[in-house]
């Protein structure tokens, strides 16, 4: 069975190559990331769980399909994530947040958690965890093992990009925790960016550099 799902959309794969263009503006890749994070969001819930509610419309009454159980948790691995949450919240504003902060240290790549916050009772929530890349997969496997550690046990992974290292390497870590992308990308290169990738995703989005 594959590893991840690519969402190959043709909406997704033509924003995403805009987003990769090195003289893409900050202020273009940040909408580009909104619009196509509601599009990746509207395939990571395309399976979700319906029941039905007796409504009236002006006309009658009748049995209309509603979103079963809780309200869903979308985790936003910081502080690229947060791009990705945006167009997501616009899809389903009714969503709880996490915000899980994990940082890279650029020498030994390792994930070092500084900032935690999430929503009480993941048990019973389907929790979306956001990061637009998943390069070597460390600070994403960290941020899944903090929300397991919350109590979270359904859990999906969505991000914009995904090396086949890091693809590799979340999946041996939480194999119970699928994988959605809109690309998977050739390789890292040696200070674990993706290739090709699009460059620093939070630079990117906020013009920090
Ligand atoms: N994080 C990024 O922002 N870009 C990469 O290529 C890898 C990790």
């Amino acid at each position: 069975m594959s590893k991840a799902t690519v969402i190959d959309h043709p909406l997704v794969q033509h924003k995403l190559t805009i987003m990769r263009k090195k003289e893409t503006s900050t202020g273009g890749f940040r909408r580009l990331l909104r619009e196509i994070s509601t599009l990746l969001c509207y395939e990571v819930t395309r399976d979700l769980k319906l029941t039905t509610e007796t409504i009236e419309t002006p006309m009658v009454e009748m049995q209309a399909p509603t979103l079963e159980g809780k309200k869903l948790v979308f985790a936003s691995i910081l502080r690229a994530g947060n791009g990705l949450l945006e167009g997501m919240l616009d899809l389903v504003p009714s969503a709880r947040v996490a915000h899980v902060g994990v940082y890279r240290d650029h020498d030994t790549l390792e994930a070092i958690e500084y900032f935690f916050k999430s929503p009480e009772l993941l048990e019973d929530r389907l929790t979306i965890v956001v990061d637009p890349m998943l390069a070597t997969g460390n600070s994403s496997i960290a941020a899944v093992d903090k929300l397991k550690e919350r109590g979270a046990k359904n859990l999906r992974f969505l991000c914009l990009l995904a090396a086949p290292e890091g693809i590799e390497n979340f999946a041996k870590a939480h194999p119970d925790v699928p994988i959605y992308t809109a690309a998977i990308d050739s390789h890292l290169n040696e200070q674990g960016y993706i290739i090709p990738g699009l460059g620093d995703a939070g630079d990117r989005i906020y013009g920090t550099k």
